[in-house]
């Protein structure tokens, strides 16, 4: 099967989205599948800046590097070139379905609806909270990025 790219989108690509695209590389890393990881914000604010310095500190923690990452805006073509496209949010997700082009080819989701028992939940913004919202955003994404990283794995995607 084709390789499989992967997008995770919440709104300014500094706090949630980071941490979901550096916890499902490693995850995938794990599981040996050849897989294209990135992130995107629906708002384009920070465009250009590395991760918020506290989910820089939450990855480090738990062994991931995401100092390298630079927030970028979602773009029309973002839906054609990935194979699927996860909103963090429900906000999120209804901002991409707005802006999806009539030839999107990318699957569409909710992240945490990839996790059983967590279906129709959001991964909070923790922007305006502190280190323990961090550490509860870590905690969603990781899972999430466990339960993508082995669907991917089952359906074949490796490249
Ligand atoms: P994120 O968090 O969507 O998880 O990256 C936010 C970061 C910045 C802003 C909002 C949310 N902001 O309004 O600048």
């Amino acid at each position: 099967m084709a390789k499989a790219s992967v997008l995770f989108v919440c709104l300014g690509n500094i706090c949630r989205s980071p941490l979901a695209e550096g916890a499902f590389r490693a995850e995938a890393k794990m599981l040996g599948l050849d897989v294209l990881a990135d992130s995107a914000g629906t708002g384009g604010w920070h465009t250009g800046e590395p991760p918020d310095p506290r989910s820089i500190a939450v990855a480090r923690r738990n062994g991931v590097d995401i100092s390298r990452q630079r927030a970028r805006k979602v773009t029309k073509n973002d839906f054609k070139t990935f194979t699927h496209i996860y909103a963090l949010d429900h906000t999120n997700l209804t901002g991409l379905q707005a802006m999806a082009p009539r030839d999107a080819t990318a699957e569409l989701g909710l992240l945490l609806d990839l996790v059983p028992g967590h279906e129709g939940r959001a991964v909070s913004d923790p922007y305006y909270g502190d280190g323990s919202d961090f550490d509860a955003t870590w905690r969603d994404v990781v899972m999430a990025a466990q339960a993508l990283a082995g669907r991917l794995a089952r359906e074949g995607w490796r490249g």
